[in-house]
């Protein structure tokens, strides 16, 4: 898709604070400074839209934006930044499950990994978290213009081993600094998003 026109609907921590313009949901998930916004602004070929940070966890709200009024891409806070206390952490986890269990217009989740290491016990509860709610995982693998080209292959098998991904599940390696990977992520979001 094309997209010249998108706009941040609103910052959501409440079911009653989503939108109520029904357009299909992809959310993206993963842990703090893995590179959410930064997909983002590929995938809508902008700069600077989705506020990216080198200051983790700056992403506190579910944050919806419309794109080309045709679906949304939420932006979920990320986890696993060790400063967050435990109330907030807590908070975190309430917002996610409601979000991730009721809301009807989510079509998929892209979960993000960091391609250099293996995953995280986090990562891998994210994952366990979205097989049980059935919804349509796609897992990207960030940063990977920093992985050499002769090792990518095996950094993609520890990725799909470490998490269990099943069939289903889809698998990207991504760089936002030189676009590697932004089609197959687009094409995986208009089919799932039915656009
Ligand atoms: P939170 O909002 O804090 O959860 O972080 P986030 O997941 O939105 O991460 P963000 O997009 O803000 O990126 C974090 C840092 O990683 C920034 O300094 C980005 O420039 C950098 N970064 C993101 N993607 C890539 C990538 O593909 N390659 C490289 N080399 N750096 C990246
Ligand atoms: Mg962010």
């Amino acid at each position: 898709m094309q997209v010249h026109n998108v706009e941040l609907t609103i910052s959501a921590v409440r079911p009653e604070q989503y939108p109520d313009k029904y357009y299909p949901e992809i959310a993206l998930s993963g842990r703090s400074n893995v590179g959410k916004s930064s997909l983002i602004n590929v995938l809508i070929n902008r700069r600077k839209y989705a506020r990216t940070s080198s200051q983790p966890g700056k992403t506190q709200t579910l944050n919806f934006y419309n794109i080309e009024e045709q679906l949304y891409f939420v932006d979920v806070p990320g986890y696993g930044y060790a400063k967050v206390s435990q109330k907030e952490r807590e908070k975190w986890g309430r917002m996610l499950e409601t979000y991730f269990a009721q809301r009807k217009e989510l079509r998929g989740v892209i979960s993000l990994v960091d391609a250099r290491h293996e995953p995280s016990e986090l990562d891998k509860q994210m994952i366990e978290f979205l097989h049980y709610y059935d919804l349509p995982i796609l897992v990207v693998g960030t940063k990977i213009d920093k992985i050499p080209r002769s090792k990518r292959n095996k950094a993609e098998s520890i990725i799909r081993k470490t998490l269990q991904l099943n069939k289903n599940d889809g698998l990207v390696l991504f760089s936002a600094l030189d676009k590697t990977g932004k089609d197959s992520i687009w094409n995986w979001i208009e089919e799932k998003a039915n656009i």
